[in-house]
């Protein structure tokens, strides 16, 4: 087991002067950095004695760290081990793959997903699923590229949105993620590289990490009002000057950002991609989400022949069908297919029969569905500009969140005082595959509106929390430099 040396955690947590009391700002700094990724899970921490010479704080002082650390579930401690990071254990399990510093407790509002509650319809669909099943069940229920229904339906609907498909051309998968790690398994040989916007999904940043890849961020560039685009002749130097094999994109409504790829960029960025003999994964869980009357935008997979696209039902109907796709260039199908057949042997029948029942109602559920969250955009845009007036809020075209820039780099201290006034953010280094965005903070509106119409007060009562817990030196220096 690897060891974090005193010297390391002091870099990353810093070295103090630490606001009274001592040992609750320096334990704030451990379960902070836990959260954004830094200190990683399953690493021991250096003895109580090494941490208090390190930054500079009594040994008693560190004794109370690792007990509060330890009350908390961020570390167990055995005698002869050490003390070892690990994630809290949350009733009901909710917060997982995000470490959030806090579980769902009495009050709490979960911003750590940008995902949603199952529309009345799912329920209906499953009623349905059960009705069609016994037609299944005299077969043995393996179907590792999915129930041909399903393929065709998931098929007619890439082709009616502009990109021919057939229905051998699609894999059923256990959602985009699932879709994604596939793909980059069959793709990757490693360690090869792959561009990966940043900000990016976090859980695809691992994704890419667990493939074998490594990833190369190309940083969204961000115009005067705050708005996020993308740059394709900078994508492509980034990707031949790094020898780029395949790349991770979100061309429709980017998560975390919600930028949409204009329609006049989309052949550019094919033509990058062919240039730099790229083959990338196009993830589009989020593209049926535009919120502002544009047209749907033009599938990647019409422009570049040789990419893979990975889609879901998860943001459109619901998380916990697990149901998504993959679209796979023929001459491909055959080696993904394989990648994976390492990983699972295909997603159960009842959720592939829910998810086609729900795909024939697809209209009706997602005029719903964005009409509610265009409201709740809008709202909570409003409602964080009106309490956190200093705070840059740019409102997205579609997508499930705001990507807010912070007047400070203090995104990480924001998410430690935002759970203590009963809100779980995922802060934004979370997001950079490359390190940074301390300066930035998702908030995903797919709350319920009760819960939405708190989030603002809540985050400027955060906020200021935050500052008041900023280390005097800190204030002084910050106040020389300004
Ligand atoms: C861009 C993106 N890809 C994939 C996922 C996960 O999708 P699924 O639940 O289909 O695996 C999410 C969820 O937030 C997402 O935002």
């Amino acid at each position: 087991m690897t060891t974090m040396s005193a010297r390391r955690l002091a870099g990353i947590i810093g070295t103090g002067p630490w606001a009274s009391p001592a040992n609750e700002s320096v334990a704030e700094a451990v379960v902070r950095a836990i959260s954004d990724g830094r200190v990683p899970v399953g690493i021991r921490l250096p003895s109580e004695r090494e941490l208090a010479a390190g930054i500079g704080v009594s040994r008693t002082t560190t004794a109370r760290v690792y007990a509060r650390l330890r009350e908390h579930g961020f570390i167990r401690t055995r005698r002869g081990s050490g003390s070892v990071v690990e994630i809290p254990a949350v009733p009901g399990g909710r917060i997982d793959h995000l470490l959030s510093p806090v579980g769902p407790g009495e009050g709490l509002i979960d911003l750590t997903c940008t995902a949603t509650t199952a529309p009345a319809r799912v329920r209906e669909a499953f009623a349905a699923a059960l009705d069609a099943l016994p037609a299944y069940l005299p077969g043995t229920g393996y179907y590792p590229s999915g129930i041909p229904a399903l393929r065709e339906l998931v098929a007619d609907r890439f082709t009616a949105r502009g990109a021919p498909t057939h229905p051998d051309e699609i894999l059923i998968t256990a959602g985009a993620l699932g879709g994604a790690a596939v793909g980059l398994r069959a793709l990757l040989t490693p360690p090869a590289r792959v561009l990966i916007e940043s900000p990016s999904y976090p859980n695809a940043i691992a994704t890419i990490e667990a493939a074998g890849g490594r990833g190369v961020s190309y940083p969204l560039e961000i115009d005067s009002a705050g708005r996020h685009f993308w740059d394709t002749s900078a994508m492509g130097e980034v990707m031949r000057s790094n020898r780029v094999r395949s790349a991770y994109l979100i061309p429709d409504f980017h998560n975390p950002t919600g930028a949409l790829l204009p329609e006049a960029q989309r052949p550019a960025l094919a033509e990058e991609l062919e240039r730099s003999a790229v083959v990338p994964v196009f993830d589009e869980s989020l593209v049926e989400l535009g919120l502002d009357d544009h047209p749907a935008p033009t599938p990647m997979a019409a422009l570049v022949p040789d990419s893979i696209t990975v889609g879901s039902t998860s943001k459109i109907f619901w998380g916990g069908l697990r149901i998504g796709w993959m679209r796979i260039p023929r001459h491909r199908f055959d080696a993904v297919a394989s990648a994976r057949l390492a990983l699972d042997l295909g997603a159960p029948v009842l959720e592939q029969l829910a998810a086609i029942e729900l795909l024939r109602d697809h209209d009706a559920i997602i005029g719903d569905f964005r009409r509610r969250l265009r409201e709740a955009r809008d709202g909570l845009a409003a409602a964080v500009r009106a309490h956190c007036p200093d705070w840059q809020v740019v409102v997205p075209s579609g997508g499930m969140a705001l990507w807010v820039r912070l007047p400070e780099e203090r995104s990480g201290a924001l998410t430690a005082a935002a759970a203590r006034h009963g809100l779980a953010l995922v802060s934004g280094p979370n997001f950079a595959p490359a390190g940074g965005l301390d300066g930035w903070i998702r908030l995903p509106y797919t709350v319920a509106q009760a819960e939405l119409d708190q989030v603002a007060p809540r985050l400027a009562a955060a906020w200021q929390d935050a500052l008041d817990r900023r280390a005097p030196q800190r204030q002084e220096r910050a106040r020389i430099v300004a």
